[in-house]
């Protein structure tokens, strides 16, 4: 009676051992590549994933070599310019230019890995200095609506004239067909470089357009309209109104088919097209406008035009 249990525990034990070891016979297989190289080479964080979906994502500047002209001993110049992508390295290399940065992001899956700093490298080459943006660093950011989000640039990087600056990078969902997250307002800042002071377009604001939008662009007025300029009144004390003036402009590209009618087509090759009418590629142009009027010092009435739609013509 005794030695019947003995066996049947025995077989029991066994046939766990038999039930684990197919379980992960199985694990092994459905692996993907792909999930492979995702998962870290952390043995901790491998146990814990086996059993449930990988909660976390990495986020790495991977190499992106690019070729930027030719040296002095004729060699090819390559600077590596980065990019960002969502898969974790198989050898875990932390920068050795900034030790308390890891160089590996972990985000939450659903997460978006994006550059988040960049400098503005200068290279010199036969054919001058090239300014080539390298990528300095990525980062996660939640899947969110359009908006505008930090990016910040180093120029001058490594020279008595290095400077950083928020540049701004647009990013996030946007609903609608042909709809993406555009600049809508930028600024210019000035930075001091060796040749004198340079300028910078800056994003400001973000949303979502199509192609061909509107972009914010303001001009200045004095406006002298509720002023009553009298003969004796002393023109340093009069104090006319700053009206600033949204007057937009319009900004980006056109999708515009550019063949209207083929005249002659090749006999043999039907698809050619010998001889066409062209119609003109279509540019984004301003298409309606709103009149804004305001009163200059000498008293005479002038109109400021402001763009309020561009559209493809
Ligand atoms: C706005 O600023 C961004 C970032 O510098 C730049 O890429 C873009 O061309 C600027 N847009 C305009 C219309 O100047
Ligand atoms: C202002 O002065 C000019 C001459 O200097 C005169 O002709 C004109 O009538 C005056 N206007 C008013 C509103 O006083």
């Amino acid at each position: 009676m005794r030695s019947t249990r003995g066996w049947w525990i025995v077989l029991g034990g066994f046939t766990l051992i038999y039930l684990g070891n197919v379980c992960l016979a199985n694990e092994v297989e459905n692996e993907s590549p792909a999930e492979e190289v995702i998962r870290t080479t952390e043995a901790s964080e491998l146990a814990s994933q086996e059993q449930e979906q990988p909660q976390h994502l990495c986020c790495v500047k991977h190499e992106r070599m690019i070729e930027v002209g030719h040296g002095m001993s004729d060699q090819m110049i390559q600077v590596d310019v980065g990019h960002c992508r969502r898969l974790c390295p198989r050898h875990v290399v932390n920068d050795p230019g900034d030790p308390g940065r890891p160089a590996i992001q972990r985000c939450p899956i659903d997460w978006h890995c994006r550059p988040n700093a960049a400098r503005l490298e200068r290279v010199s080459t036969l054919q001058g200095v090239r300014i080539i943006e390298a990528l300095d660093s990525c980062d996660c950011t939640p899947k969110q609506s359009c908006t505008r989000e930090p990016y910040n640039y180093v120029v001058y990087p490594g020279t008595p004239h290095q400077a950083n600056m928020d540049v701004g990078m647009c990013m996030g969902r946007c609903s609608g067909r042909g709809f993406g997250c555009k600049p809508l307002r930028n600024r210019t800042i000035s930075i001091v470089g060796p040749n004198g002071d340079e300028v910078h377009q800056v994003i400001e604001a973000c949303g979502c357009s199509g192609d061909c939008y509107r972009m914010t662009h303001i001009e200045t007025v004095l406006d002298f309209s509720e002023i009553e300029i009298r003969n004796g009144t002393n023109s340093a004390e009069v104090k006319p109104l700053v009206r600033a003036i949204d007057v937009g402009q319009c900004v980006g590209a056109c999708a515009g088919k550019e063949t209207e009618t083929c005249m002659l087509r090749d006999k043999k090759d039907p698809s050619r097209c010998l001889a066409g009418l062209y119609s003109k590629q279509h540019s984004c142009t301003p298409a309606r406008f709103k009149i804004h009027e305001y009163r200059s010092r000498r008293g005479g009435m002038r109109e400021i035009i402001a763009i309020t739609q561009c559209a493809c013509v």
